[in-house]
């Protein structure tokens, strides 16, 4: 990767030992919140400057996306926020020890629309499985999405996960809820008028 002015937002996980132990990384112990597939950074550095009372970590896999993040979190300096460079399905399995996140959010999944194309996405049961793992237990999971077959595909993955519990009742989705910032995908598909579903789930293992 090109030199960036990281400043103290961007995880090097290399300076540290495996499962990283997150109260070294932010000095602290407070509780720890996870979005993965960040894009541009938006929601977590809104979300790092409305809760400074929890610590806030994304994970990213494209490269320019998470550069633009990290030099936009370096416009202020926030103690609570760090971005890790990687695809998050390695990450969920090999670098987090067990039970660490309170939330984890995954706002605005790729979609992959296509049939042929369905295997790659990212909500999945070995992906969900996983991630239960490093989710704490009453640990919530909400996620995003404008794509009403995304959410219907969703629904019916948390099906066959006994221990995903959804929060909200039938169908199984809201169009909106409070105190959420929007996700730089979020405010364009609102612009154009586009339909959001979210769906929140609590981690019953
Ligand atoms: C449709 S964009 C949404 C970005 C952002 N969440 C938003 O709502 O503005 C999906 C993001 O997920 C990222 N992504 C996809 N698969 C990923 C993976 N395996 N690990 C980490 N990030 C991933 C993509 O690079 C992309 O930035």
């Amino acid at each position: 990767m090109d030199k960036i002015n990281s400043g103290n937002s961007l995880l090097d996980i290399s300076d540290y030992y495996i499962p990283l132990d997150l109260t070294e990384v932010f000095k602290n112990k407070k509780e720890l919140v996870l979005e993965i597939g960040f894009g541009d950074g938006d929601f977590l550095i809104e979300m790092a400057s409305m809760h400074p009372e929890k610590n806030f970590l994304g994970i990213e896999i494209k490269t320019k996306r998470f550069k633009f993040a990290v030099k936009k979190a370096e416009e202020e300096n926030y103690e609570n926020l760090k971005f890790l460079h990687m695809n998050a399905s390695i990450a969920i399995e090999e670098i987090f020890p067990k039970n660490v996140f309170s939330q984890v959010y995954i706002n605005f999944p790729d979609p992959w629309p296509k049939d042929r194309h369905r295997k790659h996405r990212i909500v999945n049961t070995e992906f969900l499985q996983k991630l239960s793992k490093i989710l704490k237990k009453d640990g919530i999971l909400e996620i995003a999405s404008d794509h009403k077959d995304y959410i219907t595909h969703s629904l019916d993955v948390f099906k066959d996960i006994s221990f995903f519990k959804s929060e909200y009742p039938p169908p199984g989705f809201l169009h909106n809820v409070p105190n959420r910032p929007y996700t730089k995908y979020e405010k364009e598909f609102r612009k154009e008028g586009r339909e959001i579903f979210y769906l929140m789930f609590t981690n019953n293992k």
